[in-house]
C-alpha cells in the first residue's frame, strides 16, 4: 500500500498547466526516444502506419460532423433517463464520452448552495484563488454546501449510473457500485472574465499514458494499430495505472472514470462554460498515436492540406517529442501539437445548463473552458467526479479524510494552511448519511456474502485501508 502523501507546495490552478504558467515546452531526455522506439517495435509498423491513415481520415470527417452539429454533438440526458438508461442512450453517451445530465438536483437547492458558498468566501477573505487579484477558481474544498452536494443521493445515484457504463473484469477488486468522494475546488466565474481560459487538455497525467506500462496497456488496441477496437469503457488496467510518475501539481492521485461538475448557475455557450471534443474513441486514439509520428514537411512548406495528409507523416524513432505531454503537467493540445484534431472546429461548448444540472466527461476526454465569459451572471460550478472503488482510490480517500480533519487542501491540491482557520468550515460531522460517510472512509462499507467476488474484495480491501480491520 502506498505511504501517506506529502503535502504539496502552496499554489492555485495556475500551477497545473504549462500554458497557464507561461512555461516554454521543454526538450525531453533521450530515454523518451527509447520509449517511443520500444512502443513502435512492439507493434507491427505497417499496421501502425495504416491505422494512422484511417484515423486521420476519420478525424477530418469528424471535424465536419462536429462543426455542423455544434451543441447537438454532446448528448443531453435527463436524470431519469440515465438511471433507467435504454441501449440508445448508453450508445450516445459512450460514443461522445461526454454529456449534460439535467434535473439532478432542484434549482432551489443548487441556488441555495451558491448563496452558501458565496457567504463562506465572503466570511473568509483570506481565501486563495485564481487569478489572485480577482478570485474565481477558489482553493475551497471543505465548505458545507460542497459536502452536501457531494453526498446528495441523486448525485451519488448519477455517479453510480455513469460508473455502470464501464466493464471490469469479473473477480477484479473494483466496485462500480460504491462511488468514493473526491473533494475538489469550486469555480465562480464573473461575467466579462477572460483570464481563466483553460486550453484543451486531458486530465489523468500526461507522459504517464505511455511511460507507465499498466497505463499504456489500457490503450493496447490503439498502440497495436487497431484503434477501431479500442473500448474506452473497460476499467481493469485503468484502476491500477500510475497517472502520476512525477508528482506534478496537475497530477490526480485518484482514477476518475468521469470528471464532472454540478452547475449552480444558468450557463450557456459563450458564458464561460465547458468545451469538449465529443468523440471519445477518435480523440484517444489520436492522442496516443500522435507522438509515434512526425511530420516530413512543415505546414509552411506544403500548406495545410498536404501537411495533414498521411504521406506527410512517418513513424518517429528519432526525436524525444511527446507533443503537449511534459512530465508533471497535464496533457495539453493545440493546433501545432495536434493538428489533425482541428480543434478550432471540433471543440464544442456543451449545451446550456441550469442550476442543478451536471456536466460529465470521460477520463480521456479533451476538454477546455471557454476563454471569455460574455454572459451577465456568474458561471458557477462545483467539481464533483465519479470515482470507482479501487485500492488506489481508497488509499487516496484515506489521506483525504486527514485533510478534512485538519481543514487543509486534499492531497492532490496545492498545500498550505487552507481552510484551517476559516469561519463556518465543515467538519467530519457534516458528512450526511451512511453512504456518504462510507464514500469518505469515515465508516466501513458493508460486505455481504451474496455480493460478486470482485465487489466483495474491493469493499474488504477498502475497509482494511480505512483502518477497519
Ligand atoms: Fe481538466
Amino acid at each position: 500500500m502506498a505511504g501517506r502523501r506529502k503535502p504539496r507546495a502552496e499554489g492555485d490552478i495556475g500551477s497545473v498547466f504549462a500554458s497557464l504558467s507561461g512555461e516554454e515546452a521543454a526538450v525531453l531526455p533521450p530515454r523518451f526516444r527509447d520509449l517511443k522506439t520500444q512502443i513502435i517495435n512492439d507493434a507491427d509498423r505497417a499496421a501502425l502506419t495504416a491505422s494512422w491513415g484511417r484515423l486521420t481520415e476519420r478525424l477530418a470527417q469528424a471535424a465536419e460532423e462536429i462543426e455542423t452539429a455544434q451543441q447537438d454533438a454532446v448528448p443531453t440526458v435527463a436524470y431519469d433517463d440515465l438511471i433507467n438508461a435504454d441501449a440508445a442512450t448508453v450508445q450516445r453517451i459512450k460514443r461522445a464520452g461526454a454529456l449534460v445530465l439535467t434535473d439532478v438536483v432542484s434549482r432551489a437547492e443548487a441556488e441555495g448552495w451558491l448563496a452558501d458558498v458565496e457567504a463562506y468566501v465572503k466570511a473568509n477573505p483570506q481565501v486563495k484563488g485564481f487569478p489572485a487579484d480577482d478570485k474565481q477558481v477558489f482553493e475551497v474544498y471543505w465548505s458545507k454546501p460542497q459536502l452536501e452536494a457531494r453526498a446528495h443521493p441523486r448525485s451519488v445515484a448519477a455517479q453510480r449510473a455513469l460508473l455502470s457504463l464501464f466493464a471490469s473484469a469479473p473477480g477484479s477488486p473494483v466496485s462500480l457500485d460504491a462511488p468514493l468522494t473526491y473533494a475538489d475546488r469550486l469555480r465562480i466565474r464573473h461575467p466579462g472574465d477572460s483570464r481563466f481560459a483553460l486550453g484543451p487538455h486531458m486530465d489523468g497525467g500526461s507522459i504517464e499514458r505511455w511511460e507507465d506500462p499498466t497505463y499504456r496497456s489500457v490503450y493496447a488496441a490503439i498502440l497495436s494499430g487497431n484503434w477501431e477496437a479500442f473500448d474506452a469503457f473497460e476499467i481493469a488496467a485503468r484502476s491500477a495505472a500510475n497517472q502520476n510518475l512525477y508528482d506534478g501539481a496537475g497530477a490526480c492521485g485518484i482514477f476518475r472514470a468521469f470528471q464532472g461538475w454540478t452547475s449552480l448557475s444558468d450557463t450557456g455557450p459563450g458564458e464561460g462554460t465547458l468545451r469538449v471534443y465529443p468523440l471519445i474513441r477518435e480523440q484517444t486514439a489520436y492522442t496516443l498515436l500522435r507522438p509515434l509520428f512526425r511530420e516530413v514537411k512543415s505546414k509552411a512548406e506544403v500548406g495545410h492540406e498536404a501537411y495533414l495528409a498521411p504521406q506527410n507523416w512517418v513513424l518517429d524513432t528519432e526525436t524525444t517529442e511527446f507533443p503537449g505531454a511534459p512530465p508533471a503537467r497535464s496533457q495539453e493540445f493545440n493546433d501545432d501539437t495536434h493538428p489533425h484534431l482541428q480543434l478550432s472546429r471540433s471543440m464544442v461548448s456543451i449545451p446550456r445548463v441550469r442550476p442543478g444540472d451536471q456536466a460529465w466527461w470521460h477520463a480521456d476526454t479533451i476538454h477546455a473552458v471557454e476563454s471569455a465569459h460574455r454572459g451577465t451572471g456568474p458561471s458557477a460550478v462545483m467539481y464533483i467526479p465519479a470515482v470507482p472503488l479501487t485500492r488506489v482510490n481508497a488509499a487516496y480517500v484515506r489521506d483525504q479524510l486527514d485533510s478534512l480533519r485538519g481543514g487543509v487542501p486534499p492531497p492532490d491540491f496545492p498545500g498550505g494552511e487552507g481552510e484551517q482557520n476559516f469561519r463556518g468550515r465543515a467538519t467530519e460531522r457534516d458528512v450526511p448519511g451512511d453512504t456518504a460517510r462510507q464514500a469518505m472512509g469515515i465508516e466501513p462499507f458493508e460486505v455481504a456474502k451474496g455480493m460478486p467476488a470482485g465487489e466483495r474484495a474491493a469493499r474488504q480491501e477498502a475497509n482494511a485501508i480505512f483502518g477497519f480491520a
